[in-house]
């Protein structure tokens, strides 16, 4: 069995839904508390034991490059103002020199495509796939689940993260069938792109967060449009599940849909009650608010 270092995070996307905060800024560096959305994949990755970072961007997002490299004139600012935790919180984030990589996807023709553009970088062995905008709240991570479903199934599979979502907004993801289960994971029988309540073969939901064979880039390169018209991860992924053992995993932990507004609002307030420096201010703010109704 191969074991994952690398780690794809499609950034290209246009993140349209939140127009026109994203018109210059990308999605990925909104902020959930006082981290960029993609920092906290990151982070995710990282404690998964993720080794190299490779990011799929394209135009307006050369930002999210600057966020993983070191800001001399800040560090140095923070140096002469004896700002030493600043100082630290800093250089614990940076990664390693020579573990990121960027790319660029040149369209936002879909997440297929963007992933087919990572080929080069991952080569033939197995990677995770992040989605940077759901967000997993759980120690430890989804990712880190992942790998260890990974590590038990003892043999080179494919894994996504699935959970459960009410019936009635099924027609908005995709969705798994559940066969025979081997462990924390279950066997997964088809893959459906937002199928009616009636064609759902389940309520499990594929949630952002893939182990995939470098295979599936080969299917990429001749992977045809789907919904919407864009190169769609899930097509390939149904072809790949022909040939190689698919299985999912019911992670344990609270996803967020950063990529939409209550999703996104909701994470802020999450974390923010997570966190001991800011839960009682953020408690008390939002009774007045809720009372001010
Ligand atoms: P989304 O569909 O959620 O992101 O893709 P989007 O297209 O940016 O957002 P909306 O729907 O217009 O608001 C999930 C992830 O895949 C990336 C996005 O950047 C996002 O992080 N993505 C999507 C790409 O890198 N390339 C694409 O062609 C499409």
């Amino acid at each position: 069995m191969k074991p994952i270092r690398k780690a794809i995070f499609p950034v290209a996307g246009l993140g349209t839904r939140f127009l026109p905060a994203t018109k210059a800024m990308p999605k990925e560096m909104l902020p959930v508390v006082d981290r960029p959305l993609i920092q906290h994949v990151v982070d995710e990755a990282r404690e998964a034991g993720i080794e190299h970072f490779i990011f799929i961007t394209g135009r307006n997002k050369a930002v999210i490059e600057d966020h993983f490299d070191r800001q001399f004139e800040l560090e140095l600012t923070l140096k002469e103002r004896r700002k030493k935790s600043d100082l630290e919180l800093l250089s614990r984030d940076l990664p390693e020199p020579g573990t990121t990589s960027f790319t660029r996807q040149q369209s936002p023709l879909g997440l297929g495509h963007a992933v087919w553009c990572a080929r080069e970088l991952v080569g033939n062995e197995p990677f995770a796939l992040l989605l940077p905008d759901v967000l997993v709240q759980h120690k430890p991570g989804c990712l880190a689940q992942m790998m260890e479903a990974y590590r038990a199934t003892k043999e080179n599979a494919n894994i996504i993260a699935v959970e459960e979502v009410p019936l009635d907004r099924i027609q908005s993801y995709g969705v798994v069938g559940i066969g025979k289960s081997k462990g924390k994971t279950f066997a997964i029988t088809e893959m459906v792109e937002k199928p009616t309540r009636e064609a759902a073969p389940s309520n499990l939901i594929i949630t952002g967060r893939y182990i995939l064979q470098p295979e599936i880039f080969k299917l990429l390169e001749t992977q045809q449009g789907g919904a919407g018209g864009e190169i769609q991860i899930t097509d390939a992924m149904i072809r790949l599940a022909k040939a190689q053992p698919f299985y999912g995993l019911k992670f344990e932990g609270r996803s967020f849909d950063c990529g939409s507004k209550v999703g996104f609002l909701s994470a802020n307030v999450a974390y923010a009650l997570a966190r001991d420096d800011i839960a009682p201010a953020l408690r008390e703010e939002i009774k007045r608010l809720l009372g001010e109704k």
